[in-house]
């Protein structure tokens, strides 16, 4: 990547190269977990990666994140063109950007610092950003909304004249100060050469002995730089992720957002408030998305589609016109028109081809069901082929496991098993074959074939009446 010096005048200023800096080494204490904060997700991605997506609309020259020195975790999801920096010591937001200057060397021109911990920050608000600082010619620009709850974020601090005068952090705010309700965002643009001037300066004397980058905003103002602040109106983009508390708030934020998204794209979704959505998932038109619904991970669901009520799906391939019901699918392909519970349980490396039918009360793994076939009732299907359009009666079993490994069944086309077979594989039935019901199938049944394996019934004549007589004499 190339650093354009510049060499242009204010006037010139949409020309001057753009750095952003994202701060994402802070530990979030009050998180309480083993897990980097910026790791934790919002609909089924980490909370920073959205921050980035923001920061990437401006295509910035050169885009750094400042991570934990304990935090390859939050390197390995980086993307392509973004440099990690590595704060050594936690000592604050102001010495976090002291380390994300480090990579830029002698950068000429405005850096952008953005927390990583907004995931609903977006390209709008950024760029809003970027134009005022630019507009304003000032050396220095916060982003600042009015907050009907500012609880603890850092206060902006406005001279008579309404001019920028500073900001102060909720934990040294004086109880005026607290009552302020126009509050920091967290994301800053600086001029490069005056920020690496001011950093060296701060100094960790607040409540919380940190080094603060908020302090830097004084630094700039006492030196006579213009600093400005841009107000928006997006309250969303100021929240910031320090619990769990505020961790769901935000992700059930963006889960309508997702779930608008859809609806604008031409799905129905009867019920946005009991339906989870997943960044990334996609619903084609016409589909039906009914109540208690959950589509997360890298799940695609196609044309006309039903899905739900109460429905879950992670990593799930649904052809169109599909319908699944009161369902649990993991990592399986859909096919076109296939029909899927209620109450049926398709786990990984599961493929229901095109009209095939997993019914009621049926788990199906690591296995392929054939065009149109079904398995309509209350069984159990693993590591087994069926082929095209054979029927597995109710309360069938594939026996896969014989306590050690693993085995396959294979049943052809055409293929009619009667109620509560079980298959002992490794086994194979062939084209147009049946079962009887109630058979355990130890052995191949050829193709056409009948494969009975049960033993014959025997009825004991008058049963009932010699039970009567022997219970009178016995007392
Ligand atoms: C910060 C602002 C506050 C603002 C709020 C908006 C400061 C001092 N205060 O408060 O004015 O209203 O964000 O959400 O910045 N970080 C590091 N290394 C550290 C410490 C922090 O990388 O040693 C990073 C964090 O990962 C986070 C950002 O800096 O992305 C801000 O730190 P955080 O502790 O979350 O600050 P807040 O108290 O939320
Ligand atoms: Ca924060």
């Amino acid at each position: 990547m190339t650093t354009r010096k510049s060499t242009a005048g204010r006037s010139d200023a949409a020309a001057r190269p753009l750095a952003v800096i994202v701060l994402a080494a802070g530990l979030g204490t009050r998180m309480k977990s083993d897990l980097p904060k910026v790791l934790h997700h919002v609909c089924g991605r980490p909370l920073l990666a959205y921050v980035l997506d923001a920061a990437r609309t401006l295509t910035p020259e050169r885009l750094v994140v400042v991570i934990g020195p304990d935090q390859g975790a939050v390197a390995a999801i980086l993307p392509d063109g973004c440099q990690p920096a590595v704060q050594a010591e936690r000592r604050g937001s102001g010495d976090a950007l002291r380390a994300g200057l480090e990579p830029l060397g002698d950068f000429e021109g405005d850096v952008m610092v953005l927390n990583g911990d907004h995931p609903l920050v977006n390209g709008e608000v950024l760029a809003g950003l970027l134009v005022h600082h630019r507009d304003c010619t000032a050396r220095a620009t916060i982003t600042t909304v009015v907050h009907p709850d500012p609880g603890h974020y850092g206060r902006v601090v406005r001279a008579r004249d309404g001019d920028l005068a500073g900001i102060v952090e909720a934990r040294d705010a004086s109880p005026d100060e607290l009552g302020i309700g126009e509050i920091n965002l967290g994301f800053y643009v600086f001029d490069a050469a005056e920020l690496r001037r001011f950093v060296p300066t701060l100094r960790a004397d607040n409540a919380q002995s940190e080094l603060y980058i908020t302090d830097l905003v004084h630094r700039f103002i006492e030196a006579g730089d213009r600093a400005a602040a841009f107000l928006t109106a997006d309250v969303a983009a100021s929240m910031g992720v320090n619990s769990r508390v505020e961790l769901a708030e935000v992700d059930a934020i963006m889960r309508a957002r997702l779930v608008r998204q859809l609806m604008l794209d031409g799905v129905t979704i009867e019920d946005p408030a009991t339906t989870y959505v997943d960044w990334g998932v996609t619903v084609g038109r016409d589909s039906l998305i009914r109540p208690q619904t959950m589509l997360t991970g890298a799940t695609r669901v196609g044309e006309r589609c039903t899905i739900g009520p109460g429905c879950f799906l992670r990593d799930v391939t649904v052809d169109d016109e599909a319908t699944v019901v009161t369902s649990h699918l993991l990592e399986c392909a859909v096919g076109k028109g296939c029909s899927v519970g209620p109450f049926a349980y398709v786990r990984p490396r599961t493929e229901l081809a095109e009209g095939a039918k997993a019914g009621t009360f049926v788990e199906i793994k690591a296995s392929r069901i054939g065009r149109g076939s079904k398995v309509p009732h209350l069984s159990y299907v693993g590591d087994a082929t069926v082929g095209d359009d054979s029927n597995i009666g109710a309360g069938n079993i594939t026996a896969n496991y014989d306590g050690e490994r693993k085995h396959p069944t294979v049943i052809g086309d055409n293929v009619k098993t009667g109620s509560d077979t079980v298959f002992v594989a490794p086994v194979t039935v062939g084209d147009d074959a049946w079962t009887a019901a109630g058979s355990v199938i130890t052995r191949d049944i050829p193709d056409g074939a009948l494969g009975v394996a049960r033993s014959r019934q025997a009825n004991v004549e008058d049963y009932a009446e010699r039970r009567r007589l022997r219970k009178r004499r016995d007392g």
